[in-house]
């Protein structure tokens, strides 16, 4: 599928209220929670709007339902990240094609960050390669956006509150589009 931010928004309205096993939040509600923490820790816009867009992957997937209850990885973090390097800049989709690695570097180096895991997160863990090597570590480490794809991470754990109210599907896709403006 060609990359554009109208494709980007249809489909956010088309599939947003998607829900995983697993996460108590839609793809649209984590997407725009981990959009606001990376706008609160004043980031660039890039790596903002890869906050938002890091799980696109899962949306262009067209298998249905939640990959690792099925035991599978959908790997959505190299379609989300190939889909957006069309488009974008290596500071958008480095850090989204990373998210993945980042979650196994951090398992692998911060005993309190596995607690933060979600149940889906501790599932795909396994699959995605579980807990990196040290070798591996000091590999990723030193990678260019490895810090940014660190940050993401973060985030990514803590973008899956479902207490918390979003503003109308709408309004959240309309500041996604204005920031990706933005980022071309
Ligand atoms: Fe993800
Ligand atoms: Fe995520």
């Amino acid at each position: 599928m060609e990359t554009s931010i109208q494709a980007i928004s249809e489909l956010y309205q088309k599939k947003g209220d998607l829900h995983y096993d697993g996460e108590g939040v839609s793809q649209l509600a984590h997407a725009w929670q981990c959009g606001q923490l990376a706008k609160e820790s004043g980031v660039s816009p890039q790596l903002q709007l890869a906050a938002w867009l890091h799980d696109i992957g899962h949306l262009l997937s067209s298998k249905e339902g939640t990959p690792t209850s099925y035991g599978y990885d959908d790997h959505h973090e190299q379609i989300g990240g190939a889909y957006l390097a069309q488009l974008f800049s290596e500071e958008v989709s480095c850090p989204v094609l990373m998210h993945v690695n980042a979650k196994r570097y951090l398992v692998s180096t911060d005993p309190e960050y596995r607690k933060l895991l979600s149940p889906d997160s501790i599932r795909s863990l396994a699959l995605q390669g579980g807990e990196m090597t040290l070798e591996e570590c000091n590999q990723f480490v030193t990678m260019t956006f490895a810090q940014d794809a660190i940050l993401l991470r973060k985030w990514d754990e803590l973008g899956k509150n479902s207490e918390l109210k979003i503003p109308a599907k709408e309004v959240v896709i309309a500041c996604l589009t204005q920031l990706a403006q933005e980022c071309i």
